[in-house]
Formats: C-alpha cells, sequence, structure tokens
C-alpha cells in the first residue's frame, strides 16, 4: 500500500501493526537504494522481506545469502525508529517466546562501547570491561607500553575475577596466539596473588608501582589482568575477543538473559589506507549529524553519522540510518567518496533528479531475518536455520551452486560480446 507522504500525521502511523499495512514483497537489485527510491517517490512507508547477496568473508553468523526484513519511514528521526523496532522486538519475543522484554533498551555511543567493551556490537551479559592505562604507562620502563602510546596508539586491558586460578599459563600462551589474528603482538598479564603479583612485564615496574597499577584495574586476589598494546583499533578488536572467548569459557554467556542494545552515533567515514580515501560506514547514503556537517570540509573521520545497530547478546540483529534528502549534501558525500560527478550522474543519476523535486527526510532499518531466527532459537551458527547453507567456500552441497554458466547464456545476457 502506497499513501501520500503526510508530514503532519506521519507519526500516529508510527506503531508497528500499521508499518506492517505498507508490507511489500520485492526482489530488487539493491534493497537499500530500492527503497530509498520510493521514499523518494512519495511512499510514506515501506517494508521488504528481501534476499541480499553479499560477497563477504563467512562466519558463524554469515551467509553470501540471507534474508534481511528492511523498511522505511518517512519524517522521522532515530528515536522515532527506534520507538518502532523496540515495539516491534517487544511483539517479536512475546509472540514467538512469550517472554517480556524490557524497553526502552539502553544506547551506546560507537566511542563508549569501543572503550568499555572493545566491540561495537558489546555483549553487556558481563563484565570484564577495559581499563585505559595510557597515562600510567606513558613514562614507564617497560618499551613495548610506552612505544604505543608515544606512537599514538593505546594501552588498555580487562581484569578476569577469578582469572588467575582458572586460566593457566598455557591458556594466556594460546589466546595469545588467538589475537595475532587481530594484529596483536603480545598480550601482558599479572597474577594477583595473596602472596603478591606475577607477571610478564613485573621487571620493568618497582614493587610498588606494579601494585598501584593493578589497582588501576579494581582487581582482587585471584584475578588474571590482561593487556595489550598497540594500535586502537588492534588493540579493541583484540580485547573485544578475549572478553568474550574467556566469558564463553567460564560459561557466562547465558542465553537465557537477552542483552538487548542501540549503539548509536557511528563515525559517517572510515580512512581506506589501501584505496587512500574515505569510505562510508554504513553507505553513502546515511546523513551525517547536523553538528557536524561543517567537519566534512575540515575533519571529515570527525564527522558522526546518523546511524544506529541493534545488538543481542553481541550479535548484531540489525542496522539502519536517516538518510541524505538533500541534493548538495549528497553531491558532497559522493565527492568525499571520491566519485566523479559523472560516476555519480552515471550511477545514481535518478536518485540525484528525485532530489530536485524534493524527498521527505526518512530513515529505517534491516534486520537480518536468518540471523534473528537464529538467535532466537539459541542457536550458534545461522546454517542451522537456513535451508541450503552454503559452505565455508560459499558452494551450496546439495546442489553444487555456483554452477558454471555456459557462454550462450552468458551471451544471451549481453556479458559476452560475439
Ligand atoms: P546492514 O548491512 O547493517 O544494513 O545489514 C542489516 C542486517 O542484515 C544482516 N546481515 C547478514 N545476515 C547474514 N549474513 C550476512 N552476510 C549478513 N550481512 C548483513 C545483519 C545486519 O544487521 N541497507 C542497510 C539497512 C538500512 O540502512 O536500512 C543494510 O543492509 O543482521
Amino acid at each position: 500500500m502506497l499513501v501520500k507522504p503526510t508530514p503532519e500525521g506521519a507519526r500516529d502511523y508510527l506503531v508497528p501493526s500499521r508499518v506492517n499495512a505498507g508490507l511489500f514483497y520485492a526482489l530488487p537489485q539493491s534493497p537499500q537504494l530500492y527503497k530509498q527510491l520510493l521514499m523518494a517517490s512519495g511512499a510514506d512507508r515501506y517494508c521488504q522481506i528481501v534476499k541480499c547477496f553479499r560477497d563477504e568473508d563467512l562466519r558463524a553468523d554469515r551467509q553470501p545469502e540471507f534474508t534481511q526484513v528492511d523498511l522505511e519511514m518517512s519524517f522521522v528521526d532515530e528515536d522515532d525508529v527506534i520507538a518502532v523496532q523496540e515495539g516491534y522486538l517487544k511483539r517479536v519475543f512475546k509472540e514467538l517466546l512469550n517472554e517480556e522484554i524490557k524497553t526502552p533498551f539502553p544506547r551506546y555511543s560507537y566511542r563508549e562501547a569501543l572503550e568499555r567493551f572493545g566491540s561495537d556490537k558489546p555483549d553487556t551479559r558481563f563484565g570484564f570491561e577495559l581499563v585505559c592505562v595510557n597515562d600510567a604507562v606513558r613514562d614507564c620502563g617497560f618499551r613495548v607500553f610506552a612505544d604505543a602510546v608515544a606512537s599514538g596508539g593505546d594501552v588498555r586491558g580487562i581484569c578476569i575475577e577469578g582469572g588467575a586460578e582458572r586460566l593457566s599459563r598455557k591458556d594466556v600462551d594460546k589466546l595469545q596466539d588467538d589475537i595475532k589474528a587481530y594484529g596483536a603482538k603480545g598480550l601482558a598479564w599479572a597474577r594477583v596473588g595473596a602472596d603478591g603479583i606475577a607477571s610478564s612485564f613485573g621487571k620493568f615496574f618497582g614493587e610498588a608501582e606494579l601494585l598501584e597499577f593493578t589497582k588501576l584495574f579494581s582487581c582482587k586476589y585471584g584475578d588474571l589482568i590482561l593487556i595489550v598494546a598497540g594500535k586502537r583499533a588492534v588493540v579493541f578488536d583484540s580485547l573485544g575477543f578475549l572478553r568474550r572467548e574467556i566469558a564463553r569459557r567460564f560459561g557466562l554467556l547465558d542465553d537465557a538473559r537477552r542483552a538487548l542494545l542501540w549503539v548509536v552515533d557511528f563515525p559517517l567515514l572510515s580512512f581506506d589506507e589501501e584505496a587512500g580515501r574515505f569510505s562510508a560506514m554504513h553507505h553513502p547514503f546515511t546523513a551525517p549529524n547536523p553538528e557536524d556537517v561543517a567537519l566534512l570540509d575540515t575533519d571529515p573521520s570527525a564527522v558522526r553519522a546518523r546511524a544506529y545497530d541493534i545488538v543481542l547478546n553481541g550479535v548484531e540483529l540489525g542496522g539502519g540510518s536517516i538518510r541524505i534528502h538533500d541534493r548538495a549534501l549528497q553531491m558532497k558525500m559522493f565527492d568525499i567518496l571520491g566519485l566523479s560527478r559523472e560516476d555519480a550522474e552515471s550511477k545514481f543519476g535518478f536518485l540525484l533528479e528525485a532530489f530536485r523535486y524534493g524527498v521527505p527526510p526518512h530513515g529505517g532499518l534491516a534486520y537480518g531475518l536468518d540471523r534473528l531466527v537464529m538467535l532466537l532459537l539459541g542457536e550458534q551458527s545461522i546454517r542451522e536455520v537456513m535451508a541450503f547453507p552454503k559452505n565455508q567456500a560459499a558452494v551450496c552441497p546439495v546442489s553444487g551452486a555456483p554452477g558454471e554458466v555456459s557462454r550462450e547464456q552468458l551471451r544471451e545476457l549481453a556479458l559476452l560480446a560475439e
């Protein structure tokens, strides 16, 4: 059902049962562009259940072919989208699992999520929060720590309650190996015992200094402190992995608990070192925070996006944003992303053209349907909830897809010259 935009009354529609009234089924090539265009054409709400195809590294919660429940609303801001989604999830949990979930869900800024949990999809069912010790180690005798800070990196750690007993020297060595995958060069540790502190870096600290240092982690006898030094992203990724991995080993990942939360204030852009230019953290149509627009010219990496992710027990369930609806701003965004005017016109001319006539401000969000089902069923792998999942090589073991395409078929589709 397409209805005309109704700016004054739009909020009245924003209850889940009414959003469902605008349900559409479609198989567009780019679900995001498809719904953007529909909104540009004047739809005031839109929902699609849509097949997506992505060429990404496979993980336990990822498949190359998956399904999204994707929706969009006009004349909304972040709070509207979030309120509708909280109502929707409340209903899903009640109707499918007879569980009451408490709303509103807590919101964490991207920065807070990283600084406290080392992840932009934090699992808050357990502690082991990150502690930044940059100030304490800036001038210390241990070069690995001091150099990390001097070169603009970080030194951060986590305190594992009871870890001194439960994690052996061998376990810590193995964890050190594991975090090499995130770029970590090592894992410093300190065991806090009643008879003193044993640590991998103690010889560079005086006894009193070491005691003071461990106090920064609010630790007790029997605790284990794990510290990573290096580039900020490496430190966050490594500690984010460690806190979750150790929680798993200690049996702290209670599936009966539902730690639902929002992550907001993502950066709009990230700098792609390899390509030597910025790329969009979410997608190129995501609106910048109005307070940060001036920074687009001076400090693009500091611009916050009007984007949000919904996270359940450390897994990203869905994500979305408020979109750009202004032609000049969209052109500027393409420009920052290194898209020439000609390319922008040839790739997205239809959207830029629509912007000339005035497009309602709009925003939305998409859930990974398979991922949501996986979590609702307490499964550890998305493959458990798909009929014919692909294997690690992105091949369907049942049908052998993807198969060979004949030259004739390619010719038919004009993908092969005669
Ligand atoms: P995003 O890329 O965050 O946003 O995807 C939304 C949700 O889709 C699910 N998902 C996946 N599920 C299984 N396998 C995958 N490979 C996979 N990739 C993503 C996740 C994720 O949170 N168009 C935007 C949404 C918007 O801006 O409205 C989008 O696709 O659960």
